[in-house]
């Protein structure tokens, strides 16, 4: 079915010039971007963002590297965006993520990792609603 998934294009990846190429894998993998802005993240909003990980030992690093530069929030629809998008990304780890994935391409590491990509419909659906309000997409 077609479906929609939250995306961040990260600071290291904005930091590099790297949008575009970044949605262009986006776009050959049957990606619409159906919504995008532009913004700077405070350190208490990531911290919002990424509360599932707030007893992880990374999550100090994490949020601090996702508010130290601006991000590209965006909405992706089509059929299994989810999974779809999960699979363009490639693993979180670069070091095994498959070749022509964005992480394997462009990510310096585990941390600073050129995306973000929600991990289920469920989610998907708390972090579109954590950036944007139902005018800001469009289908
Ligand atoms: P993301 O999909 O944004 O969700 C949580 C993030 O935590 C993940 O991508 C990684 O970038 C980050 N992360 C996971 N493991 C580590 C780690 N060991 N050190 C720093 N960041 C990490």
């Amino acid at each position: 079915a077609t479906e929609r998934t939250l995306s961040i294009i990260k600071p290291d990846a904005t930091r590099r010039n790297l949008t575009g190429k970044i949605n262009a894998k986006f776009e050959e993998a049957g990606l619409r971007i159906v919504a995008q802005k532009r913004i700077r993240l405070s350190v208490d909003q990531a911290q919002q963002f990424y509360a599932v990980h707030k007893e992880r030992p990374f999550f100090g690093e994490l949020t601090e590297f996702m508010a130290s530069g601006p991000v590209v929030v965006q909405v992706l629809e089509g059929e299994g965006a989810v999974q779809k998008n999960r699979q363009v990304m490639g693993a979180t780890n670069p070091k095994d993520a498959a070749p022509g994935t964005i992480r394997a391409e462009f990510a310096e590491s585990v941390g600073e990792n050129s995306v973000h990509g929600s991990d289920a419909p469920e989610t998907a659906r708390e972090e579109i609603a954590f950036f944007f309000s139902g005018l800001e997409i469009v289908g």
